[in-house]
């Protein structure tokens, strides 16, 4: 599974300039949620962040970016702020996050990137997503599908809920340990990764 993940040095080689850049700007972003974040950091870094399945819609070599919003869609925004821990709580710079999901209608974008894109966490591990709420399809209450990987490490690749969704309890996959927590119009979430 990590040999379709994206490499580091692939990342570095297509995405080296928006790498750079990513650098500059996508902290300060992060920093303006710094205080929602640690606030809201489960202290409990000892249960690793269960694994689900990649499914069929997975494509390696997504676009750096930290919003996957799009002027033409249509769903209500979300935003989720949190961070990426070894399971002592030690935080994880420059952890890669690979999120993807369907739009409103249930559908994935195979032919393009739409609602796809990978980030790195900051100097304290914290990283922060601008996406819409996606949809339902057949099976499947509404869910993030992502990817995590510290520098070197394992890859992580587990999905992520809407708290209290009325799909949740229909769906087959649903886990409760992966609800992300309801901070208003806002998420929060924690990855914990084995130290
Ligand atoms: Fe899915």
């Amino acid at each position: 599974m990590q040999n379709d993940f994206i490499s580091r040095r692939h990342i570095l080689q297509r995405y080296g300039r928006l790498a750079i850049s990513f650098g500059l700007v996508a902290p300060a972003i992060v920093t303006s949620r710094k205080s929602l974040a640690q606030q809201s950091a489960n202290p409990l870094c000892e249960k690793q962040t269960p694994p689900q399945m990649q499914g069929p819609f997975y494509l390696p070599l997504s676009p750096e970016r930290v919003s996957l919003v799009e002027p033409k869609m249509k769903s209500p925004r979300m935003r989720v702020t949190g961070r990426v821990v070894d399971t002592a709580c030690r935080p994880l710079p420059g952890a890669l996050l690979d999120f993807w999901q369907c739009d409103e209608r249930g559908q994935y974008d195979t032919k393009g990137f739409s609602l796809r894109g990978h980030q790195f966490a900051n100097s304290k591990g914290e990283f922060f997503l601008e996406t819409v709420i996606p949809g339902s399809y057949p099976g499947r209450t509404p869910h993030l599908h992502v990817k995590v990987q510290r520098k070197g490490g394992q890859v992580l690749t587990t999905q992520l809920y809407l708290p209290n969704h009325p799909g949740n309890a229909q769906d087959f996959l649903f886990d409760p340990r992966l609800s992300l927590v309801s901070q208003g119009q806002d998420f929060f979430w924690q990855f914990v990764l084995p130290s």
